[in-house]
């Protein structure tokens, strides 16, 4: 048993990282079947593609349902509060199927909560139905950790807090036939003094360009349409590896490669450089939609996040971005109540929202998160005033949106076709090159195609359009 430690976790040292190859030819999975549910970001969802991609390797078969499965995998997130309440909640309904249904029923959780010093303890003490937990460092062990337990019948716990290895070449079923996600950096070194990511997810580690170019190839092969280029912060993408190689270099190669949409997520303002904006703005295929989080307006408030920009920095890059990509799309992440936020101090973020004006904003009531340097602030803002500022917040913010969606309306826009609507079976969905969600009058053979449409009515979340013939 290896249990979670947070302060190792927070150390970083000199240390090399291990470059190493998936290694594993268990195959005891046949006749069995599994569930993943996935909770948070988009790191997560494509790891859930490899725990998907490990289990298939090694005989297991896919169900959708819990209640069918021999196996349930929840693949968690620990970046706020209501993350683990959310999957404390489908704990509970898992415990009622293994007692009423399955009591052989296995249930495992990996992600960011299973590196949670609380609450793996917890787990441990009061949640002994959860079969084993998995760390993040050490996602390609799973199937053995698996083994153990059904071969021993002990609960296993196996987590690694120190800085993590890349392991290239994990097997990946991946979500969609046209769309995918390929990691270029794990872990963060930025340390905003709110944020659990550097605890969980580790040190900074950028995989080698060679491995990420050839994985995109080898996509594009596939008829892959376009790739989203993953890290909890990608514009510092080289900077653990390379002297003189940078993500404005990583996308040109990308970009070479010739496949029609290139992604990235996400962004963090104060590694982004101007080659960075240059190469976006030059390059047809890296798409012009840039999710730039700004957390705060207030440069008292940033320097308290340990941000390392100020107000003025953040909007500088911005008029870069907007200046020089074409009709780009611009997106952010905004925490309302740290500690110490003034009202004064929020007024400065609703004026970088009233300038920037942005297409959409993820916004949040903070958090503390446990061994942070923020969950030790003293907290000054009251639960009801979090709620009234993110209430005043959203309503600027949905305005804003609204209005860039209208700006649409009789336009002509480009959409990689994905799937049918979730909203009308006989319509189909798509995502603009600035990744809004298109419903689609159209036929479904449209599916896996970049088509035009014309923006016939802008919802608030989405776009209703219908197809044109070239
Ligand atoms: N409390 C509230 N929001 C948080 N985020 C990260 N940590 C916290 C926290 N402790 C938000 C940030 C980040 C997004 C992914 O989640 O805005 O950009
Ligand atoms: Fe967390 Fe900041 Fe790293 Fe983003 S950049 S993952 S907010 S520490």
């Amino acid at each position: 048993m290896k249990m979670p430690d947070m302060k190792q976790a927070r150390k970083r040292t000199n240390n090399n990282i291990n470059y190493t190859k998936y290694d594993s030819n268990l195959k005891f999975g046949k006749n069995k079947k599994y569930f993943v549910r996935t909770y948070g970001c988009q790191m997560n969802e494509h790891d859930s593609e490899k725990i998907k991609g490990m289990l298939n390797d090694c005989g297991f078969i896919e169900t959708q349902s819990a209640e069918n499965a021999d196996i349930v995998i929840l693949n968690t997130c620990a970046i706020r509060e209501n993350a683990h309440d959310k999957v404390f909640g489908y704990l509970g309904v898992l415990k009622h199927i293994k007692d009423t249904i399955n009591k052989d029923l296995l249930i495992g959780i990996c992600g960011c909560m299973s590196q949670e010093e609380v609450v793996v303890n917890e787990i441990k003490n009061k949640y002994k139905y959860i079969d084993f937990v998995c760390g993040t460092h050490n996602l390609d062990n799973l199937l053995s950790i698996i083994k153990t337990k059904m071969d021993t019948k002990k609960n296993q716990i196996e987590v690694l807090s120190y800085e993590g290895d890349v392991v290239e070449g994990i097997p990946v079923s991946r979500d969609s036939k046209y769309s995918a996600w390929v990691d270029i950096i794990y872990g963060c070194d930025k340390f905003c003094t709110y944020c659990i990511v550097p605890y969980t997810r580790g040190m900074q580690r950028s995989r080698k360009k060679e491995d990420i170019l050839e994985e995109i190839k080898t996509l594009k092969e596939k008829g892959y349409l376009e790739v989203t280029l993953l890290g909890q912060n990608v514009n510092a993408y080289g900077k653990d590896l390379y002297d003189n190689y940078n993500l404005a270099n990583l996308l040109s190669d990308v970009s070479d490669i010739g496949i029609p949409r290139i992604r990235f997520v996400t962004s963090h303002p104060w590694d982004f450089t101007e080659e960075m904006v240059d190469v976006i703005a030059s390059r047809e295929n890296v798409m012009p939609y840039i999710h730039l989080p700004l957390q705060s307006g207030s440069n008292k408030i940033l320097k308290l996040m340990n941000r390392r920009y100020t107000k003025e920095d953040y909007l500088k890059l911005y008029d870069s971005i907007r200046t020089k990509v074409k009709n780009a799309s611009i997106t952010t992440d905004i925490i309302v109540g740290f500690p110490g936020e003034s009202e004064e101090d929020f007024m400065e973020t609703l004026d970088v929202v009233n300038k920037c004006k942005y297409d959409g904003a993820f916004t949040f009531a903070f958090s503390p998160r446990e061994n942070t340097p923020a969950a030790l602030m003293k907290e000054t803002v009251s639960e009801e005033d979090k709620m009234d500022r993110l209430h005043r917040l959203n309503e600027i913010v949905n305005k804003y949106s609204n209005e860039a969606n209208k700006r649409l309306e009789g336009q002509i826009v480009k959409c990689l076709v994905t799937s049918l609507s979730d909203k009308d079976k006989n319509k189909v969905c798509g995502y603009t090159e600035n990744m809004k969600l298109v419903n689609i009058e159209g036929p479904s053979d449209l599916i896996g195609n970049i088509v035009k449409v014309k923006i016939t009515d802008a919802k608030s979340f989405s776009l209703d359009g219908i197809y044109v013939k070239d």
